[in-house]
């Protein structure tokens, strides 16, 4: 854990592949079976808030809520540099019912950002161009998040580890080979040079035909 709550613990969760793949390349993502789908909201139901990047809310228009467990719902975060977010989303629908955050940039249009702030949703400027991570775990620790699950896609992945601001991974292999080299991986961005960026695994848990593997830092 980071000392003294400076940001909460961060934990990466998703359901990949067995070749790795987080989605196909026309975007369907559904490769968890109902037993681990539960486990997933049960692990919702633990944490204060869930993150993901702008596109994982596009592609899959998720509600990020706990239904398969017992749990309050967490606060659900959207990484959307310039608030291109559609207020009609599902989670737009609801952030009058979900205490929801929307992560933005400086150069988000005022409008857009305006047009999520009516809806409900709580805007957080962070960053000029790119949204600053680290400075946004210090203003969520501040509202007294501790514990927080990003749930994708790969390019949000990519950049808790690049900044090394995951604590933890949780990926489910499901039994599917989904390839192709425009299909999402768990971590996409630029990636690292080395073989450096190192987990150490902790617990190994069979569900069926799936695998949950648990790595910390
Ligand atoms: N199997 C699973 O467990 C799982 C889970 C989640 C998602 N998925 C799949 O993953 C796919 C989406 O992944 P993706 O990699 O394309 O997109 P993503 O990570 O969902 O969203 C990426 C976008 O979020 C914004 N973003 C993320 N981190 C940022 C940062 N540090 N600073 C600024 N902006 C940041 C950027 O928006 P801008 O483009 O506006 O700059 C970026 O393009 C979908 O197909 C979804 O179904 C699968």
């Amino acid at each position: 854990m980071p000392t003294a709550r400076s940001r909460p613990y961060v934990i990466l969760s998703a359901a990949m592949s067995i070749d790795g793949k987080i989605a196909t390349r026309t975007g369907a993502s559904r490769l968890s079976s109902k037993r681990d789908l539960a486990r997933v909201h049960r692990l919702r139901g633990s944490a204060d808030a869930i993150l993901v990047g702008r596109n994982t809310v596009a592609q899959d228009d998720p509600m990020l809520t706990v239904r398969l467990a017992r749990g309050k719902n967490p606060t659900r975060i959207v990484l959307d540099p310039r608030a291109a977010m559609p207020p009609s989303s599902r989670i737009g629908a609801t952030a009058n019912s979900i205490p929801t955050i929307v992560a933005v940039t400086e150069t988000a249009p005022k409008s857009r950002a305006e047009r999520l702030a009516k809806r409900g949703l709580e805007v957080i400027v962070c960053g000029r161009s790119r949204i600053d991570l680290g400075k946004l775990l210090s203003i969520l620790a501040r509202k007294g998040i501790r514990k927080l699950v990003v749930e994708g896609g790969g390019t949000t992945n990519w950049h808790f580890l690049a900044e090394d601001l995951a604590d933890e991974i949780l990926v489910t292999i499901a039994p599917f080979v989904v390839g192709g080299t425009d299909a999402v991986s768990l971590v996409g961005g630029r990636g690292f040079g080395k073989i450096s960026h190192s987990f150490k695994l902790k617990q190994v848990e069979r569900l069926g035909n799936e695998i949950v593997l648990r790595y910390v830092r």
